[in-house]
Order: C-alpha cells, then structure tokens, then sequence
C-alpha cells in the first residue's frame, strides 16, 4: 500500500464518521452513498453467495470531486450494506478517478474492469478532449470479493483508435464461445459517439475487434455502453451526449437508452432507432448484470451529470444522489420493459395489501412513505395521481405526463417541471416510492419514469375511477 492509500483510507473512513445517518431524505430501499455523492453503478454482479454494487463515489465533497469506487453488497438487491471503499484514485494512471467499469466473474474470481482517469495540470492549452487527459483500462482481481488485488494497466489512449479524442471510457465484459469482449464508450475526433468492442482470449490482451455506430451520427459520446441478449432481442445500451433540437429539447441535458441490434454486433450489424430507459428526470449510465435464475438486472444512477435545471436539497445533509432500485429487462409481445426485482414482492408479503375498486371516490393514503401502487384496468386512460402534494402523474391531450405544480429549487421537485411520453393507451401503472424518489412503471414497464422527490408531507391521492387499485406499504429491514 503507498502513502496515498494510507491518506486516502483514513479521509475516506472519517468522513464517513461524520455522515448524518437519518437524514430526512435518505433513503431506505435504494442504494445511497454513506456521505458525499454517488454516480453511476459499477461493477455489478452476483459472487459468492452475494449481490455485490460498486458505485461512483467522493465522500468529500456532497457535489462531487475525485472517484472512487464505493462497495455494498446485499442478499436481496433491497437492503444493501455498505462495505467500504473498494478502489481508491492512488496510482499515476488512475490519479483523477477510479471511474465506470464492470466485474467479470469466471472459475471463483471477479474481475474488475474499469477507466483510470488522467487529467494533466492544466498549461493553459488544453481542450481535456483531444489533449491534456488520459483514459486507461486497468484490471483488478479479487477472490473473496472484499479484499482486491493490486491494479494492471491493459490498454491505454495510443491502444485506440488514432481517429479517437481522449475521451475512451467505461469497460464492460462478457465472454461468449470461448473468447471475451469488452465494450467501451467512445467519442471520435469528428465529434460523434460511438462504441469499440475489443476481444481477448486471456483477459488481459486486448485487441480491437469492431466498431459501433448509429446510421446517422447519433450524439457526440456515448457512455457506459453495454450489450446482452434478453428474451430473444439484442440490446445495446448506452448513456448518449449530446442530442440536440426537436424532442430533445424537452428532455433531459443527457440520455440514457438502448438500440436494438440486428445481425451481429462483434462483425455485421444495424442498429435500430434510439429508445429511452426512462423519460423522467432522474436516470442515467444504467449498467446490467445476469442472476443465477438467468434474469437480466439492470440498475442506473438515479441522478443526471451537468444539470442546472435541479438540484437535490440532501446536499445540506451532506450527501447526494442514489441509484434506481434494480429492474428486471425482459421482452412481452416483442416490446423491451422492465419492472422492479421480483423480491420486493416476496418482501411485500409480510404487509398490509388493499384491494379497491372505487367508484369516483378518490383512493388516498397519508403519511405512508415506502409504497408499491399498482392500478391496473385503467379505464378510457382515466388517470391522475398526486403524490407528495406537489407531484402530478397524469394521463391528458393523449400523453402521460410527470408534472410538479412547483418548480422552485426550493419546492418538492427541487427545480424539476414537466417530462412526458406519447401514449395512445394506458392501460396499467405501477408506483414505486421511497423517501425521496419516485419511480413510475406504464403498461408493464414498457415506459419508464423516474425522479427524486423532496416532499414535506408524503401523501398520496389518486383518480382511476372504476379501476382496481393495490396498495402494499413495504417495510425495511
Ligand atoms: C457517466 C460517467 C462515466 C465516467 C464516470 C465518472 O456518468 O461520466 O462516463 O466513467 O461517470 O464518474
């Protein structure tokens, strides 16, 4: 261990002393960093036994500063403990972020991929795009998944692509007959996102294989990339920089969404259009991982980088950020959904259920803040919900909407105002809230809305006239 580490451990576990455990808006079926701020999830997977999440974490500082990589494992993907930090920034080519990457897991050893980040001092001439940083992939290895060995570097900048900025990042693993592959996200000199797929046979030695790109130039970086197969579709996700007019506009600063591939992506492919994971505020660099029951998991950052729209007030708390609860992608009638992890029903089982079906009485609930709201039989898209008092889920004009009637920072919504969908039919909807977050399932997931929410009082009203309503509070551990 250098010097640095020593510092780094000690900083890290003292503030970490300090944090402010309860906090009025933390949360308690959401993975939250114990003090400082979270970024995107790393690393996920199941090993001995366990679930483990790495996370994007500065414990210093609630707005962000260097990464690390923070650890929790869980038994249940609902209660997550924390470990401690697994990764610190302390070798020269990882000196300003552990940042993204993956764990592989193969013959009992989880391998950690990830981007060391280099940002050269600044001289007065650097772009930090074509000049003035690094972006290196370094391997770590663990065999008991709580202890990790000391860092290789594999590649770095001179190993990509010469018509590539700087900007090469976020590695994510899978092997498939017989060989391994490793995504990474990728922006080129001409400014256009794109992903590489490097191969290897030993996990170590890297060589390009392919290229990804949209038909028509598609943003100009694209981050965290990830691929897997699920219920007989090809998906290729990736967090998208830089979509600019038209429905972009009323979006958020950044995009996070898959296409579909057709052919193969390791040789011929095509991609299909873009789909967003999530159309509300707060969803960003989603990564997956396979349980042992074969269901693909996917969780995100429920947070947005670059955004001055809104903020989030637990930053006086001296924390900031969380992740999604972890969702189930699977395919129905040919459409990609997701739906939060089946052991929250299990959970569920051990509380209050209510079945409605109301007549134009609103149903409403005070004071209840963890809940799981299912409406389904939505009649003639007869829908309206407030939550928080301040929150509006509605059907109207022929879309679905999110709406806070307050878009003050200083309001529920923290600064956030209006996102929406197109929807011709509604058909069911499924609420999942915490303490300080909102997350909202449309006709069996297959559109997503996610956001954080400040709310003083944690009512919730709704009006579905002649549909059936359930209503589970969950309980924490
Ligand atoms: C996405 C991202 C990644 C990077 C990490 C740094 O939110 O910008 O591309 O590895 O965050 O924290």
């Amino acid at each position: 261990m250098n010097a640095l580490t020593r510092d780094l451990i000690r900083l890290t576990e003292n503030a970490e002393k300090s944090a402010d455990a309860d906090g009025r808006f933390r949360q308690r079926i959401h993975l939250i960093p114990p003090v400082g701020w979270l970024n995107d999830p790393n690393g996920l997977c199941r090993f001995r036994e366990k679930y483990h999440a790495f996370f994007q974490y500065s414990p210093f500082d609630a707005e962000g500063g260097v990464k690390m990589w923070g650890h929790c494992t869980s038994k249940d993907m609902i209660d997550w403990e924390y470990q401690g930090a697994a990764l610190y920034p302390d070798q020269p080519f990882d000196c300003h972020g552990v940042y993204s990457g993956s764990a592989f897991i193969e013959d009992g050893e989880m391998y950690l991929y990830y981007t060391g980040n280099v940002k050269l001092e600044d001289r007065g001439d650097y772009d930090y795009i074509n000049s003035g940083r690094e972006s290196n992939t370094i391997l770590v290895t663990s065999r008991d998944g709580q202890t990790f060995g000391s860092k290789t570097e594999l590649m770095r900048n001179t190993d990509y692509p010469a018509d590539l900025t700087l900007h090469v990042r976020d590695p994510k693993v899978w092997k498939h007959q017989g060989s391994y592959y490793m995504i990474q996200g990728a922006r080129t000199k001409d400014d256009t996102g794109q992903a590489l797929i490097f191969r290897s046979s030993d996990r170590i030695n890297w060589e390009l294989h392919n290229r990804v790109e949209a038909e028509d130039p598609f943003g100009y970086m694209w981050e965290c990339p990830d691929y897997y197969e699920t219920g007989g579709m090809k998906i290729l996700s990736a967090s998208v920089q830089g979509l600019k007019g038209g429905e972009w506009e009323d979006r958020n600063v950044y995009q996070s969404g898959y296409f579909l591939v057709e052919g193969n992506i390791l040789d011929e492919y095509r991609l299909s259009g873009y789909r967003l994971w999530d159309y509300g505020f707060d969803y960003y660099a989603p990564q997956s991982f396979e349980t042992e029951d074969g269901r693909r998991i996917q969780i995100g950052w429920m947070g947005m980088p670059d955004c001055e729209e809104y903020t989030n007030p637990t930053i006086r708390d001296g924390w900031q950020h969380c992740f999604t609860f972890p969702r189930e992608v699977y395919v129905k009638d040919g459409i990609v959904r997701q739906r939060p992890v089946r052991e929250l029903e299990e959970r569920e089982r051990r509380v209050r259920t209510e079945h409605m079906r109301p007549g134009s009485d609103a149903f409403e609930v005070k004071d209840c803040e963890v809940y799981d709201l299912t409406v389904r039989e939505v009649r003639e898209n007869k829908f309206r919900a407030v939550l928080g008092e301040e929150l509006v889920l509605e059907h109207r004009d022929g879309r679905f909407e999110m709406r806070f009637t307050d878009q003050d920072k200083g309001a529920v919504s923290a600064g956030r105002g209006t996102r929406y969908v197109h929807l011709e039919h509604l058909e069911d909807i499924r609420v999942l809230t915490d303490v300080s977050s909102v997350e909202v399932f449309i006709n069996g997931g297959e559109y997503v809305f996610s956001t954080r929410y400040y709310p003083e009082k944690a009512h919730v009203r709704v009006e579905a006239e002649g549909a059936e309503i359930k209503f589970n509070i969950i309980l924490t551990a």
